[in-house]
């Protein structure tokens, strides 16, 4: 049957809430603009997409490391950095009706999107995205501090650190997941631009001259990366950036974009960030980093490929391009045709009935397959209905305890995009399934 695709989205958007992946942040209060909580299904979702990124990024690799840098931040970083100066987008308000844009966003820079006055912007004042706040109690410029705006400065400070613990020579990168901040003068699309985000970034420190190539195998790497989780190939493209596109520190960006219901958006950059970060944090520090090979006695400044990605941007994106609708026995079954690594639960664990006989069975296989993997639980409404709810949160199997069960120490597991149904010895079980969700 299919979605339309202007349709998915105030379709995900209303399964988000209610099956309880996306919340929107402060609700009893009446919300807090562009802040969302991920609910019991969604932190789920971006626990897992999390989970892959790292496997493949650091687990599966034996030339990156792993990092968890602080949030806050002295000014001085930033002004390495070059964010204090840089970091800016372009504000414009309507003289008309005082609504605030981003110049470079506008569709028509001569007309208000929400007034549809004509000629009405003010001229653009550059604003800086970064929050500031105060450490310790005296609110003075000297206790000012900056929640990153990217995480990817916590590895460029640490690179000495990790070139010296972990006994790894270029090229070798360090990852690091974490919640960064931006000021965003125009949040929008759910949680597409929000102000509070994670990322998912990697710096990969390279020997100058194979710059080119490793920032050309990493744009590679990534694409696979949503391929192999299932992502479909007419959804994603990579995009270069034009030089007047670039960011500050960047010789190169390649976006890999996803194709939203709104347009081509970028769901991840993957820059070549060369010396200027490594240089910049030298100058300003008056410390070296750069990489010496005691064996041949070569020194040099890395230069950096840097894969950056929004965790919570991917989720969605992941959430948007497994939505699917079909029609079943003349009825509509929502389905998220998630993979089974992504999926929040990947058994529900489901009694045919209330009844007490097959309660304490239903039970004994919980606890068998619960250390094995995440697994919902549900005894309330007809079977069919149960499927139905764990199709729409993306459920890879179903497990029914039936009144045979107890006869047979059988039970039916049902496949979600297939809806097959195979009868398993519960001594069987767990086997059946691990062939089934590897990781
Ligand atoms: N260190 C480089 C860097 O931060 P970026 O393109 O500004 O590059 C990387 O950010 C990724 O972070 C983006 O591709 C996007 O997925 C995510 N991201 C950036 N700003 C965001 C926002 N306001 N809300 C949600 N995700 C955001």
């Amino acid at each position: 049957m299919g979605v339309n695709k202007e349709e998915i989205f105030d379709k995900v958007v209303n399964l988000s809430k209610r099956r309880g992946f996306v919340f929107q942040s402060a609700e009893i209060y009446g919300g807090f603009r562009s802040t969302y909580d991920y609910g019991p299904v969604g932190v789920l979702l971006l626990r897992n997409v999390k989970e892959q990124w790292w496997r493949s990024m650091v687990q599966l690799r034996q030339d990156v490391v792993g990092l968890d840098a602080a949030i806050l931040s002295p000014p001085s970083v930033w002004e390495a950095s070059g964010h204090l100066t840089n970091f800016t987008d372009p504000l414009v308000d309507c003289r008309e009706c005082g609504s605030r844009f981003r110049e470079d966003k506008l569709e028509d820079p001569n007309t208000c999107p929400s007034c549809g006055q004509k000629s009405s912007f003010t001229e653009a004042r550059q604003f800086n995205l970064m929050f500031k706040t105060h450490a310790g109690p005296v609110i003075d410029s000297a206790a000012e501090v900056y929640l990153r705006p990217e995480t990817a400065q916590g590895m460029f400070t640490n690179f000495g650190n990790v070139l010296n613990t972990s006994r790894k020579k270029p090229p070798f990168g360090i990852a690091q997941i974490g919640k960064s901040f931006r000021n965003e003068i125009t949040p929008g699309n759910f949680v597409f631009r929000t102000r509070e985000f994670e990322q998912m970034e990697m710096e990969y420190f390279v020997p100058p001259a194979e710059s080119d190539e490793w920032f050309e195998y990493w744009c590679g790497e990534r694409m696979n990366w949503y391929l192999n989780l299932g992502m479909k190939t007419e959804s994603l493209r990579l995009r270069v950036h034009e030089s007047d596109e670039l960011s500050h520190y960047s010789k190169a960006t390649s976006d890999i974009e996803f194709s939203f219901p709104w347009g081509w958006d970028e769901l991840e950059g993957i820059a070549n960030r060369t010396d200027f970060d490594l240089n910049q944090h030298a100058q300003i520090s008056g410390n070296k980093l750069e990489y010496n090979d005691s064996g041949t006695g070569e020194r040099y400044v890395p230069h950096v490929i840097e894969p950056a990605a929004g965790a919570t941007r991917t989720a969605m994106a992941f959430l948007m391009d497994a939505y699917d609708e079909e029609e079943v026995n003349g009825e509509v079954r929502t389905v998220l045709k998630l993979d089974h690594r992504l999926s929040p639960y990947k058994v529900a664990v489901l009694p045919l009935s209330k009844k007490d006989e097959l309660i304490e069975p239903s039970k004994q296989v919980l606890d068998l397959l619960q250390p094995n993997w995440m697994c919902d639980y549900d005894q309330t409404q007809a079977i069919g209905r149960r499927y139905r709810r764990q199709d729409e949160i993306g459920t890879p199997y179903c497990v029914t305890i039936d009144f045979e069960t107890i006869e047979d120490n059988a039970v039916t597991v049902r496949e979600r995009d297939s809806m097959s149904q195979d009868r398993i010895s519960i001594n069987e079980l767990v086997d059946y399934l691990s062939s089934r969700l590897v990781s």
